[in-house]
């Protein structure tokens, strides 16, 4: 078993560490001090340039850091994942997402840690990916389907919803996507407003194939569609799921399946990243794996100096278990990356939003941080007063893109300069003036600039933010793999729903029954 975090010689003299200079770090100062701090704190990862330099972090934090994953164990629980070990306890499963941005020919070559029946495993994988990749050319082609609904929530609809968004310089067919994640009604009717069946290819999006979501609004759609005239359901609906039977008992026989070792939230490049490719092609679905699977390798083989996710992740540590800080901000100023901070809550705080160590036991400490953000520049003029002159401080990652894309290019010079700025002004603040003219500065942020915004530097962006929170996941000895804590209303909600018919109160606290009494 591996020690606790807060039981080791590392958390002690970190402890120490930060009441004695931590909590007085200032970055202005640091910068003064030490004119290649730039150089010391940045670092290049496949596709992504870090900047991890306006950070309250210096040599002596980071070395003591780097000690406290090692006596955490950190190296050997990714080893063990990489190994293909059962490390989601909880559920008695391997966790091996990295295998479908994987392929056979590379397992060879590649020193891949033993996976029992790698070859077996990685030829299942790539087998379905073939089959998932000729279908998405197959409906590419497909002059008749102009609008692709894509029905899944969580991580059946916000990884692929993010991509497709993130991606849409590279959607070359024309064809219109749809998300639709919400029970809500209006959501579905306001899609379907806009469609007509014999266009309409309906991606029923479910890992498991019972969210009561998404069976709701598949169910509503398929009513719709044969209300509609629409014929072969055959052709309109496929499934995404791992739960075949049940996709077979709804009525699909297009189903693509994929492992219980694909946890939700890391989906997208399974079956569930259906939408991207059809949106992106064969071609750029394998270079957003391609990217992916370089950071794979750059986490599985960099040591952890140059670990870029293991240096991030400890960051995380720094801030949430020493400064105290509550939140991460995420600042991506791209409007094609408007879903990534929705799309990183669910990463971060389903998996590490957790108050039991992997055995059960409470922790004394905290854990995953809440993250937020909406895309640069709008958050400049919303809540970007708070960073700046708030009583909190809140780290804040920006995620910039050196070149924009084709369109208005000239923007892209404002655009950066905006996100330069706003990481300069946090840092340096304004102390010549008092009053409400005052910016105290010192509040820290991380840069991660990426080239181009491409399938494959999308992948790389992706998985770097999974191994990272696989890192304080790892050293607050934590399950990251499952959601124990979605279940409880799930069930409430199966239980209040009928009393929305019937009427009955019994048994409720006073406060739901009143609300329901209203709602009658
Ligand atoms: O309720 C949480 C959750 O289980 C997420 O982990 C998952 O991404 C989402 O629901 C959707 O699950 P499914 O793909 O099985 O419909």
């Amino acid at each position: 078993m591996r020690p606790r975090a807060d039981q080791t010689a590392a958390w002690t003299a970190l402890r120490t560490l930060f009441d004695t200079t931590g909590k007085n770090f200032d970055l202005r100062e640091a910068f003064a001090a030490d004119p290649r701090r730039f150089e010391s704190f940045s670092q290049d990862a496949p596709h992504v340039f870090a900047d991890l330099s306006k950070n309250r972090l210096d040599a002596a934090a980071q070395t003591l850091l780097f000690d406290l994953a090692r006596q955490c164990g950190l190296e050997q629980y990714r080893d063990a994942m990489f190994a293909g070990e059962l490390i989601n306890s909880t559920e008695q499963r391997a966790v091996m997402h990295f295998l479908l941005r994987n392929h056979a020919q590379s397992v060879g070559q590649q020193a891949q840690p033993a996976i029992k029946n790698i070859a077996k495993l990685q030829s299942e994988v790539d087998e379905a990916r073939e089959a998932m990749l000729a279908y998405a050319e197959q409906v590419r082609a497909d002059a008749a389907i102009t609008d692709i609904v894509n029905i899944g929530i969580g991580g059946s609809d916000l990884g692929p919803q993010m991509a497709v968004l993130a991606l849409a310089e590279f959607a070359t067919t024309g064809k219109r996507f749809h998300f639709v994640s919400n029970v809500d009604g209006r959501e579905l009717g306001d899609v379907l407003a806009q469609l007509r069946p014999q266009n309409t290819l309906f991606l029923i999006a479910s890992k498991t194939f019972t969210t009561a979501e998404t069976m709701t609004n598949a169910q509503s759609a398929k009513a719709w569609f044969e209300a509609s005239g629409g014929r072969d359901i055959g052709r309109h609906f496929a499934a995404l799921t791992s739960n075949v039977a049940a996709a077979k008992a709804f009525g699909i026989s297009t189903i693509f399946g994929f492992w219980d070792w694909v946890g939700g939230r890391y989906s997208l490049w399974s079956a569930i990243g259906l939408p991207i490719a059809l949106a992106v092609g064969s071609q750029g679905f394998r270079e957003l794996l391609a990217g992916a699977h370089a950071m794979d390798e750059h986490f599985r083989t960099a040591p952890l100096e140059r670990n870029l996710p293991a240096r991030l992740g400890l960051l995380d540590i720094w801030y949430r278990n020493f400064h105290g800080f509550t939140s991460r901000s995420i600042a991506p100023y791209s409007s094609a990356l408007r879903r990534l901070p929705a799309y990183l809550q669910q990463l971060e705080m389903e998996s590490n939003g957790k108050r039991v160590d992997s055995q059960g036991r409470a922790l004394p400490f905290e854990t995953a941080p809440v993250l937020w953000g909406e895309p640069g520049t709008n958050g400049q003029h919303a809540y970007f007063q708070v960073l700046h002159q708030g009583t909190s401080v809140v780290p804040v990652e920006f995620v910039a893109i050196k070149e924009s894309g084709p369109v208005f290019k000239s923007h892209n010079h404002k655009l950066l300069a905006n996100a330069l700025a706003q990481a300069q002004a946090l840092m340096q603040g304004k102390t010549d003036v008092g009053g409400h003219k005052h910016f105290p500065g010192n509040r820290p942020s991380t840069f991660l600039l990426l080239e181009r915004l491409t399938p494959a530097s999308l992948g790389a962006l992706l998985a770097l933010q999974e191994h990272r929170v696989f890192v304080s996941g790892a050293i607050w000895g934590i399950n990251s793999f499952d959601q124990w804590g979605v279940e409880l209303g799930k069930v409430l909600a199966q239980d209040i729903e009928p009393r929305l018919q019937s009427g009955d109160l019994s048994g409720l606290d006073a406060s739901t029954a009143g609300l329901l009494q209203r709602m009658l």
